[in-house]
């Protein structure tokens, strides 16, 4: 769990060592609203609002790719109106940000399947995707419709399908080809994944991408998520010694 601090200033963290990649599960809308009696919908909109907040913290951080889980393949069992709701804010949030994102030289980014997705909001990624191609402030990666065994199962099947096409062979298969096949093909993997809402768990993000990112877990709902949560997570983050199996210098 988090750390607890009295008071996280921006002047604490080391600019030096600013995560290059940070990944974000942003769970417990439902239980916010809940917990002040409002319908669960009303707690995903309080959550882009969460969303455009940390878009705009991590930029003034440095990050260069922020990777938001807005919508799982599992989200399809929720009730059709709940689903609904978060298709459409997925087309309010570009209708409203995409070209202040633009000028800010965000290049955003669809990781996920397009199966299922209505015709309507697949354009809206499209757009958005195609508008911001050439930027390279940050990448913000919308994990919408995304599932970590399905892209992996995907990759499989294309480095399957070149195999059978005598392109590759079974031998020359590697963890680097694996990479190429992922949606994020040529990106860093994540330094740091923060779940909000208190679950200790990963819920099907980025099984391959997190093998060894540092995992920081706040029991803020997702909608109170401030910028100061931000720093806290990349204070804690900046303390940890990261070995990747080795051992410390
Ligand atoms: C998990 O909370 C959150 C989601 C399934 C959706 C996340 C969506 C947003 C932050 C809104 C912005 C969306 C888009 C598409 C841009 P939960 O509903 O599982 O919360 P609970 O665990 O309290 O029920």
């Amino acid at each position: 769990m988090a750390a607890s601090q009295d008071k996280i200033a921006l002047e604490m963290l080391d600019s030096e060592k600013i995560p290059k990649h940070i990944a974000i599960i942003m769970d417990g809308n439902g239980r916010w609203a809940k917990e002040k009696g409002l319908p669960r919908t009303l707690g995903h909109r309080q959550g882009m609002e969460a969303l455009e907040r940390t878009v705009e913290a991590s930029m003034d951080l440095g990050v260069k790719y922020l990777t938001l889980y807005a919508f799982s393949t599992e989200n399809w069992k929720r009730p059709k109106e709940e689903v609904g709701v978060l298709m459409n804010l997925l087309i309010e949030f570009v209708d409203k940000k995409i070209n202040e994102l633009n000028k800010k030289g965000v290049k955003v980014v669809h990781i996920g399947s397009k199966e299922n997705v209505a015709g309507k909001v697949e354009k809206k990624i499209c757009y958005a995707e195609s508008l911001t191609q050439n930027n390279d402030k940050m990448v913000l990666n919308l994990a919408f419709n995304y599932g970590s065994r399905q892209e992996i199962a995907r990759a499989a099947q294309i480095i399957a399908a070149k195999a059978a096409l005598g392109e590759t062979k079974a031998e020359e298969i590697t963890e680097e080809t694996v990479e190429k096949y992922l949606y994020t093909a040529g990106m860093p993997d994540p330094d740091l994944l923060i779940r909000t809402g208190g679950e200790m768990r990963i819920s099907n993000y980025l099984l391959w991408q997190i093998a060894y990112s540092e995992f920081w877990v706040t029991k803020k709902y997702w909608p109170d998520f401030a910028k100061e949560d931000l720093w806290q997570a990349v204070y804690d983050y900046q303390k940890r010694s990261r070995r990747f199996g080795g051992l410390d210098e």
